[in-house]
């Protein structure tokens, strides 16, 4: 569903992403893990084409998208939560969550208050509101809402635009350990065709949302499979220091 081959990128004399190749089959969800600096975020910009590589290819869907701009992969079905905060803070819930589901639906050009009484718009956003737990809160201003509500809205928007694959860097980051939990179970009720690949610092949620796991260490791939595989690795444990006894 989602593949890179041996994709590389350079900033300046730092190789950032070493000949990575990684596999995705649909419906997988794989956690990518590895210390701050890694190479994580930059090979999520490359993903979605905010970011173009040096060498090497990315396919969706069996489709080469290396040399696609981002909205043309995200009509094919590629989406992503951002770490950063992309909300309109001055918006309802719902009207945020209309906004991305009118993109999907073609009708992003229409007036969007015309968009939030359209019925295909209407379905995505109840459908996405129950997957996310945002119903409670769909009439409340962004600027309202407790910050793991914003979080939760983030995939909200990003699972509006009806994605296959969806990519969330750091779901959980600033989230407190009960909210953190919420998550788990949000993530684990998504639909299990939905491809996932997540960035993620928290080894907990890894190995409980995991399929497979792949970890990066100075722009390299240096582990890539199961998540008992990942417990296991001495390798790994050295590049945690130690943090794994948390896990
Ligand atoms: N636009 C850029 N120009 C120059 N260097 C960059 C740029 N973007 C990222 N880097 C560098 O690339 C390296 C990888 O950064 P990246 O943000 O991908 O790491 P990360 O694994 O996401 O880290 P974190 O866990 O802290 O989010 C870092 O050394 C960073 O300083
Ligand atoms: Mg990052």
């Amino acid at each position: 569903m989602l593949e890179t081959r041996k994709l590389c990128k350079s900033f300046g004399a730092i190789d950032v992403t070493k000949s990575v190749s990684i596999k995705l089959e649909r419906g997988e969800r794989r956690v990518i893990l590895g210390p701050n600096g890694a190479g994580k975020t930059t090979l999520f910009n490359q993903l979605v084409g905010e970011l173009r590589p040096d060498s090497g290819e990315i396919h969706l869907a069996g489709e080469d998208v290396t040399a696609l701009p981002v909205a043309a992969r995200t009509r094919r079905g590629l989406s992503r939560s951002y770490q950063k905060n992309t909300l309109f803070d001055g918006l309802t819930v719902e009207e945020n969550l209309s906004l991305a589901a009118a993109v999907a639906t073609g009708h992003e050009s229409s007036m969007w208050v015309d968009s939030l009484t359209r019925p295909d718009v209407r379905e995505i956003v109840q459908e996405v509101a129950n997957q996310v737990n945002l119903m409670p809160y769909l009439h409340a201003k962004v600027s309202a809402v407790s910050y793991g509500v914003r979080r939760q809205l983030e995939v909200g928007v990003a699972l509006a635009t009806r994605p296959l694959v969806l990519l969330m860097d750091e779901p959980t980051s600033g989230v407190g350990p009960e909210m953190s939990k919420g998550f788990h179970d949000l993530l684990n009720n998504l639909p299990r065709d939905l491809t996932l690949l997540i960035i993620e610092h928290d080894m907990d949620l890894a190995f409980d949302v995991a399929d497979t796991i792949t970890v990066l260490n100075y722009g390299e791939v240096v582990f890539d499979g199961e998540p008992e595989a990942a417990r296991g690795s001495s390798l790994l444990k050295e590049i945690y220091l130690g943090s794994w006894e948390d896990a």
